[in-house]
């Protein structure tokens, strides 16, 4: 009798499988998302190949001596940041980002610069052409003698010329047009995907290569394909920025080798991208003199402090509830903060509407904000402009007072750093015993009607 073909029924959104088709997914509840696809051969003789190539042994923890792992440091700061301190060889790094955002760009500047520390670097295309990429590389002036171009799909091709060649980074760009001839489904498919990351996690880990993979974001912003690629990879990035802005963030989600809180800021210019080392310059850079409903706030993003603009503009409700929206804000850190300032300090808010935004594209997303946001929203409100020194750092509780937040030391310096004359903190931070900067003027409120009496006296 004929061996029945053994296929599954694969979610494309999130690699549940099924023997069955079901036109929903009993896992993301996504609709007609079920593919079906072959199964892999089980016989296949690399699942019993370990790391190293040999069939691994158990070892005393005291016998193992830690091998090289020395980083290698690009010349772009913030990419080496974001990675933890530079690149560690042998690791595979997932960056997946909006069509057009600029992945291919950067990996191809980072390519050219550890090329320039002497690596030997192999970018892989499956999505443009060699001479495509060579434009590119004119245009952002790299040169590189032991930098290659290769346009290929195929991954056990892609892994024959790494035997040969033995470069020291590879880019693939990008895994969704990756293909494994055992497998039978289309490229981008989840058993593709996954697939082709394994082999090439594979390589990475035998020859001690740095793998760059590129991955396509699905609309809902994560990286297409199963949640399983993030996991098989050492290290997740996300390149993000505003369509209508020229500055890109570049987001660790997740690192084996570095904390992930830390961001990169980019600016993508016609010579490609440029790093910004000053990025609370370009936060404040078109602050409006003497407007209202503005308010300066020193938040962290990562180990690093970043000067923002939070700005409001409260306006009578026409008719009806009133309206509340934020941008780069999260909505109920702001709702809740109108109602707080509605009880707590008297401001008649419930029939205005309030519009707020993180000015710059940025998000933010942390406590120390709220008091920046509610000055913002009562000098709107008062329509009484804060002072253009002035820099607010604080959380807000619900009964009105203001709690201490973190790394006040560091915030506090890049205000001063900026030229801000006065910083309104949090009372119980002032006595944390850290190390003042001398020109700027710090004041200690313990309630939100305190601070925004000092702000508006
Ligand atoms: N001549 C140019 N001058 C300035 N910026 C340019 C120029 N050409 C391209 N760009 C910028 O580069 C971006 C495209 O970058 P890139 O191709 O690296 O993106 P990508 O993320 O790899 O896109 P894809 O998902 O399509 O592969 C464009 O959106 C544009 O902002
Ligand atoms: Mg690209």
């Amino acid at each position: 009798m004929a061996k029945k073909k053994a296929t599954v029924f694969v979610c494309q959104n999130c690699g549940y499988e099924l023997p069955k088709y079901l036109g929903k997914c009993p896992s993301c509840n996504a609709w007609n998302q079920m593919v079906e696809e072959k199964l892999p051969d089980k016989t296949d003789s690399r699942s019993r190949v370990t790391m190293s190539g040999k069939k691994a042994k158990a070892v005393p923890i005291t016998s193992i001596t830690i091998e090289n792992e020395e980083r290698v440091k690009t010349q772009m700061v913030e990419f080496n940041r974001v990675l933890g301190g530079g690149v560690v060889p042998g690791s595979l790094v997932l960056i997946g980002g909006d069509p057009g955002i600029g992945k291919s760009t950067l990996l191809l500047q980072v390519s050219a610069q550890l090329n320039q520390q002497g690596g030997k670097v192999l970018y892989v295309s499956g999505e443009e052409s060699t001479s495509q990429i060579k434009m590119r590389a004119e245009r952002l002036e790299l040169r590189g003698s032991d930098f290659y171009i290769y346009t290929e799909t195929e991954v056990s091709a892609i892994a024959e010329t790494i035997e040969t060649l033995k470069p020291d980074y590879v880019i693939i760009d990008s895994i969704q047009t990756m293909h494994h001839v055992n497998i039978d489904s289309a490229s981008g498919s989840v058993s593709q995907v996954r697939e082709s990351t394994s082999t090439f996690m594979q390589i990475a880990k035998m020859n001690g290569i740095a793998i760059f993979i590129v991955g396509h974001v699905t609309k809902e912003g994560s990286i297409a394909g199963p949640k399983m690629l993030e996991h098989m990879v050492d290290t997740v990035l996300y390149f993000e920025g505003e369509q209508h802005h020229t500055f890109r963030i570049l987001r660790a989600v997740k690192n084996r080798f570095g904390s992930t809180n830390e961001i990169g800021i980019f600016e993508m210019r016609n010579g490609g991208l440029e790093e910004v080392l000053n990025p609370s310059q370009l936060f404040l850079e078109e602050r409006l003199a003497g407007a209202t409903g503005s308010a300066v706030v020193a938040a962290m993003e990562g180990t690093r402090p970043i000067l923002v603009e939070i700005q409001s503009l409260i306006a009578p409700t026409v008719f009806g509830n009133a309206k509340r929206t934020a941008s780069g804000l999260d909505h109920s850190r702001v709702s809740l903060i109108l109602a707080v300032l509605e009880k707590r300090t008297g401001l008649l808010l419930q029939n205005q509407d309030a519009y707020l935004k993180a000015a710059g594209g940025v998000r933010l997303d942390e406590p120390a904000i709220d008091l920046a946001i509610a000055i913002s929203i009562a000098s709107s409100y008062k329509e009484k402009e804060t002072r253009p020194t002035d820099c607010f750092i604080g959380e807000i509780g619900l009964t009105g007072e203001i709690r201490s937040i973190s790394k006040i030391e560091q915030r506090v310096k890049e205000a001063a750093k900026l030229g801000f004359k006065r910083v309104i903190i949090p009372k119980n931070n002032i006595d944390d015993g850290w190390d003042r900067p001398k020109n700027i003027e710090i004041i200690g409120c313990t309630t939100l009607s305190e601070a925004i009496k000092r702000a508006f006296s």
